[in-house]
């Protein structure tokens, strides 16, 4: 694909897709991370001399216009972030989107409201698209957050502009391929999650690339169960223990060994604070649930991670939003960020609460690469091609 070192932006007109579906609470922004991870190609466009018009959906409006779902507070926080003015236009088609585009000097910046306030985005309709690309001469997209749908500004648009990778989409990318595609071995991957039947795909690509699989979260508890082990009243899905079964002899057969918890921290209740204990994983009391993995568990996962070149993380190993059930958690994760620090080990992390989970264990930033990707991360760990890259890769 063609990355911002091959575009000539000066004095055009650049719709710069980016995914700003920010996390917001009561009307405020709770998260700004995917603001502040375009900041670069936007400044990189700004500087050049371009005008650049960002796109972006938010939340799920369903085709309508929706108050509460309009981009206008992250267009605010944006300029605040960015340090300087970002001008907004209320649609992102039609003569409001074309007056504020007109408007626009060389390395201005305007932000056109939430594409999914149009019914034709998530249909990736031709002529919606048509309407988008008539605001640009040439199309960067930097959401790769949003690669895996097909829709009119991840997709539709880039058939009809000169198309390129920003530089968040390159980064993304470029991780990805150097943590499963193209990996220093060994490989291992940390896989948790509370169901297998979620996560079928996801585990079957992955046991294809890795030497090593870490099971984490419940997920585990089906394995274990899988095996005859009595998991007492632990979440677990009884109608996957064949399928559970099938997956360990594919590991065994592709030479990937699969690592589940030997120990597990159990408790009556589910709740903060809970009377919990270790137990080996044979002997977890009838009346109890396993909430994380135990001590054991985690001091083995980090031994092993020493062995690793590079490491694929996806999903929490217990129940980490509530204490005590974080432990395994934090502690892998500050192993795998030490290896990191001390250039041993590259770690790419992504998708779903993992991000939240190492921001609990304080490392976030410790990582070689932590995507900004959730459903995207989980379609890419399935081995599914993305729509939005692959339009790029087609340029
Ligand atoms: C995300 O938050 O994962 C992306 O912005 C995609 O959002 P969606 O699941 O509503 O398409």
């Amino acid at each position: 694909f063609r990355t911002l070192d091959k575009a000539e932006v000066r004095g055009k007109r650049v719709l710069l897709r980016a995914d700003l579906n920010v996390p917001m609470h009561e009307g405020a922004i709770t998260d700004t991370t995917r603001i502040e991870r375009v900041l670069p190609t936007i400044r990189e466009l700004t500087e050049k001399g371009a005008k650049v018009i960002l796109l972006s959906h938010f939340d799920r409006p369903k085709g309508k216009v929706v108050p509460e779902m309009s981009l206008a507070p992250v267009g605010k926080r944006l300029g605040e972030l960015l340090g300087r003015p970002v001008a907004f236009a209320t649609d992102c088609v039609g003569p409001k989107a074309k007056e504020a585009v007109d408007a626009l000097k060389d390395g201005d910046v305007l932000l056109l409201e939430n594409t999914r306030f149009h019914a034709e985005e998530e249909k990736n309709d031709p002529e919606f698209s048509k309407a988008l690309a008539a605001n640009g001469d040439i199309y960067v997209d930097d959401a790769f957050s949003a690669a895996h749908r097909a829709h009119a500004s991840t997709e539709g648009v880039a058939h009809l502009l000169p198309a390129y990778a920003g530089r968040l989409m390159e980064a993304e990318l470029k991780a990805l391929s150097a943590a499963l595609e193209s990996p220093k071995r060994p490989v291992g991957a940390v896989i948790g999650g509370s169901k297998i039947s979620t996560k079928l795909d996801l585990i079957g690509n992955v046991l294809d690339k890795v030497d090593v699989l870490f099971i984490g979260g419940a997920m585990a508890n089906t394995f274990l169960a899988a095996e005859g082990v009595k998991v007492g009243k632990s979440l677990q899905e009884s109608d996957m223990h064949e399928t559970a079964r099938k997956i360990a002899a594919h590991a065994k057969e592709k030479g990937c060994k699969l690592v589940l918890p030997v120990d597990a921290v159990v408790a009556r209740e589910f709740k903060a604070g809970a009377a919990s204990e270790v137990v080996p994983v044979d002997k977890v009391p009838e009346d109890t649930m396993i909430l994380d993995a135990g001590p054991k568990t985690a001091e083995l996962i980090s031994k092993h991670l020493a062995d690793l070149k590079t490491l694929v993380w996806n999903g929490p190993l217990g129940a980490f939003e509530i204490a005590p059930f974080d432990k395994a958690t934090v502690e892998v994760a500050r192993a795998a960020a030490k290896l990191t620090e001390e250039g041993k080990l590259l770690t790419v992390a992504g998708g779903g609460d993992t991000v939240s989970a190492l921001r609990h264990a304080g490392v976030a930033d410790r990582m070689s690469y932590v995507s900004t990707a959730g459903g995207a991360f989980l379609e890419w760990l399935e081995g599914k091609t993305l729509p939005g890259v692959e339009v790029l890769r087609a340029k």
